[in-house]
């Protein structure tokens, strides 16, 4: 099957069937395919959190939109940005990345320096806006790779995040959450958009092309 038509299967399920659990090796895929994501200089300033334990799950629920769905899916996966950018956070990938490619130490001075130069300067919520966004590609290669696995997810920005801050205890971490995947099986008598078609606005409007 091709990309296109693992895009044309998946849709944001609104209803899921508590009895049916995605196999661990189906969420280490999914989890892999968000490691993979590429992020701005490599820094990959986020993290994934898989939550399968139900009595969590239910405490994230508190203020959620769809809170059946957070309860009833299979997993739910965070993506957590860092705070705020760090001399020590930005140090710590590029010496690994030197290390794991066996290049000299202090190989990459004069780029993290630059870094330092741009991010430590911005204040905490400048430097949140730019990890943040760093999320959603993860997120995206996610959704595709679930889709191959014919696993269905919701993409979710409706949900409280001081609540899932706190629950998970992601302060502590230096993270915020940013946004939620749930994943599991459809409950197709549920789940109202499944039978509906998908709507996209279309390509003569979507795409600008200057020829
Ligand atoms: C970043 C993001 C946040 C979303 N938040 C929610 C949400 O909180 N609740 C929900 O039911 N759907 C949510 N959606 C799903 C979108 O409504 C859905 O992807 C969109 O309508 C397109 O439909 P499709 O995914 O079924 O193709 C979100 C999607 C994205 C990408």
């Amino acid at each position: 099957m091709s990309l296109i038509n693992d895009l044309q299967w998946r849709h944001a399920v609104k209803a899921y069937d508590p009895t049916k659990k995605v196999s661990k090796e189906n969420i280490d895929k999914i989890v892999e395919a968000a490691r993979l994501a590429p992020t701005s200089s490599g820094l990959q300033p986020f993290r994934v959190i898989v939550v399968e334990n139900q009595q969590l799950k239910e405490k994230m629920t508190a203020n959620a939109l769809n809170p059946d769905c957070m309860r009833e899916c299979s997993h739910v996966i965070i993506f957590a940005a860092w705070n705020r950018y760090t001399a020590e956070r930005i140090d710590r990938v590029y010496d690994f990345t030197t290390e794991e490619r066996g290049l000299p130490q202090g190989r990459f001075v004069n780029y993290t320096n630059k870094l330092k130069s741009i991010y430590l300067d911005q204040p905490e919520e400048a430097n949140f806006v730019h990890t943040a966004r760093q999320t959603y590609l993860a997120l995206g290669l996610a959704l595709a790779q679930a889709a191959e696995l014919k696993v269905d997810t919701t993409p979710v920005e409706g949900f409280d995040n001081k609540v899932i801050d706190e629950v998970l205890g992601l302060n502590e971490l230096g993270l915020k959450s940013v946004s939620l995947m749930y994943v599991g099986y459809a409950d197709n008598t549920r789940d109202w958009l499944g039978a509906m078609k998908k709507v996209r606005t279309p390509k003569d409007e979507f795409l600008v092309e200057f020829k």
